[in-house]
């Protein structure tokens, strides 16, 4: 068996080959339970899912959301039983209603928002391997009702004040909860992405060079809530919008506790946050901005984790934001986005620090950041401390390349290295691109019997092995198309595996294990992405096919026939 600087290697399964079926694949010896589609009951005793998707917007409050996305699983007892928290990013309206989007209701409104936010729920492990869900007082939902708190130097901020709320410090609900991150302190951060759909602005977009155009607000939304909810008519309430779009902490283990906004976090269209420690205890959090040519970002908190606990304080409501510079000698700069500097003063439009976290977008803009090719999630690498991100695609990259983004039309996208030399909280780091995604065509630097595109979820397991989810196009592989995918790889040895392939339209999004890595929780987003309303059953019928239901999200947990773990030997 071959060895890599004295210890065995990290994948120990045969890669799966392409596949455009209907099902979930993966290697020989590996098997998955669906364990939380959209619309089973939190707890056992709760209301039953209606496969005809006649439960009402109070039943849907009680039931797994909609569209499954970042997750982490919090031990209860070690790898037997825990608490898993799962975003629930957005909506098919053709799917959550029994007539789809006709004859747009409150009641419909009211499902939908049900249907988002986050679920939290108490799962076991039998005897026989399977796992199941338990009545449990942890279990709850989080939806775009549950009253949340604004914390961190926004909180009172007048952009953040509303009609409902004129101290701007309390907010219903929270939003296209995109990816995820766990807190060493054993919480959990959702992080609020595409907000821009929810918000009507006008017959008219937003002028150019406004601020609401910087944050992507088009002239219609894709859902009709506004119709029924004015909060989400920017004609009348202008400054609900910036109530979104932050990262939120979400305490599992402590069932009346509400969400909380970290402002010091900044305002983007966030995907994962990635919590790590930095040389005097402080917590240092990455992230990155899901656009064509938008940033990737760092928090570095103002004192040791510790410290701010004892004292009541959270560790991410006092600190500097940064967003990062790539120069194209390899070495890069991450830039502290502080009211007052070159750029970031009043005459610039920045009237505090509140302002320039609201506005982290123009504020990165201002200080000379580097516009990547849609930076999705994040991970650091046991052991060096390097962080890896996606860039997962960015076909608006017409007229010029640069170091870190070298492709025209990148179609297929690429992964990035960031190495601090160990140190979190430094501002100074050196960049790779640890691959390029595609097939030989594009230039990929993949194997091409292993090609992917649009890699999106990102994840270092305990033992270093880093899985790879994609999202969007897929290159063909000896001319055979393939639906989205996660690999495996080892980024000391480049080895990398095909170990999965969803069900059609569908993205593989969200990973977290046991701590054993036994039992590894993958999300199915979308399988047939929405259908259409007269066959909601178009391109995937997962996981139930039954003939007259729909295909579902859904949480799948993964394990070994043989009980080891899962990607090793
Ligand atoms: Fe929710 Fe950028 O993916
Ligand atoms: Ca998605
Ligand atoms: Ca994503
Ligand atoms: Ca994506």
């Amino acid at each position: 068996v071959a060895t890599h600087g004295g210890r065995k290697p990290l994948l120990g399964f045969p890669a799966v080959s392409p596949s455009t079926a209907d099902e979930v694949v993966l290697p020989p010896g590996y098997r998955y339970q669906v364990l939380y589609p959209w619309g089973d009951p939190i707890v056992p005793s709760g209301p039953a899912y209606a496969e005809d998707a006649g439960n009402t917007a109070a039943e849907q409050a009680k039931q797994a959301g909609d569209q499954h996305d970042g997750m982490w699983y919090f031990p209860l007892r070690g790898a037997r039983s825990g608490l898993l928290c799962v975003n629930h990013e957005a909506t098919a309206e053709q799917l959550l209603h029994t007539d789809g989007r006709a004859d747009w209701t409150s009641e419909k409104t009211a499902k939908s928002m049900a249907a988002h936010g986050v679920s939290i729920i108490e799962i076991e492990r039998r005897r026989n391997g399977q796992w199941h869900l338990n009545e449990s007082k942890y279990a709850r939902r989080v939806t775009m009702t549950t009253p949340a708190e604004i914390t961190g130097p926004a909180a009172g901020h007048p952009l953040l004040r509303t009609g409902a709320d004129p101290h701007g410090v309390r907010v219903l609900g929270t939003l296209n909860n995109c990816a995820s991150g766990p807190t060493p302190w054993d919480t959990y951060l959702t992080c609020e992405e595409t907000i821009n759909k929810y918000f009507f602005y006008d017959e008219e977009p937003p002028p150019a060079g406004s601020v609401e155009e910087r944050y992507g607000i088009g002239s219609e939304s894709p859902y009709p809530w506004y119709t029924t909810e004015r909060r989400f008519d920017m004609r009348v309430e202008p400054n609900e919008y910036n109530r979104f779009g932050w990262v939120v902490e979400i305490d599992p283990f402590d069932p009346s506790s509400k969400p909380k906004k970290r402002t010091a976090l900044g305002r983007m269209e966030h995907e994962n946050a990635v919590v790590v420690r930095g040389r005097r205890g402080e917590a240092v959090v990455y992230m990155g901005d899901d656009t064509q040519f938008d940033y990737f970002y760092k928090f570095v908190g103002a004192e040791p984790i510790k410290d701010a606990l004892k004292r009541r304080r959270s560790p991410l409501d006092k600190g500097t934001l940064y967003v990062a510079r790539f120069d194209e000698d390899g070495s890069g700069r991450w830039l502290p986005l502080v009211h007052g500097k070159p750029g970031l003063t009043k005459a610039d439009g920045f009237a505090d620090q509140a302002q320039v976290l609201i506005h982290a977008r123009l504020a990165a803009d201002a200080v000379g950041a580097t516009p990547m090719d849609r930076p999705e999630w994040c991970s650091v690498q046991p052991g060096t401390g390097a962080v890896f991100f996606t860039c997962t695609n960015n076909t608006a990259r017409t007229e010029s390349v640069n170091a870190p983004n070298p492709r025209l039309n990148n179609r297929f996208g690429h992964i990035m290295k960031i190495d601090e030399n160990r140190n979190p909280s430094s501002e100074k780091f050196e960049w790779d691109i640890f691959l390029l995604a595609g097939d030989e065509a594009s230039g990929a630097t993949v194997p091409p019997d292993q090609a992917f595109g649009s890699p999106d979820g990102l994840w270092f397991d305990a033992q270093g092995r880093l899985w790879i989810q994609t999202d969007g196009t897929q290159p063909t592989v000896n001319g055979v198309a393939q639906n989205n995918q996660m690999l495996a790889a080892d980024p000391d040895t480049g080895d990398i595996r095909r170990f999965l392939v969803g069900p059609p339209r569908s993205e593989i999004t969200g990973i977290t294990s046991t701590p054993d890595g036994r039992s590894l929780f993958v999300n199915i987003q979308h399988p047939g992405d929405s259908g259409t309303p007269e066959n909601p059953r178009l391109s995937s019928n997962w996981p139930d096919f039954s003939p007259t239901g729909r295909p579902r999200s859904a949480t799948i947990v993964i394990t070994r026939e043989d009980g080891g773990v899962v990607g090793a030997r």
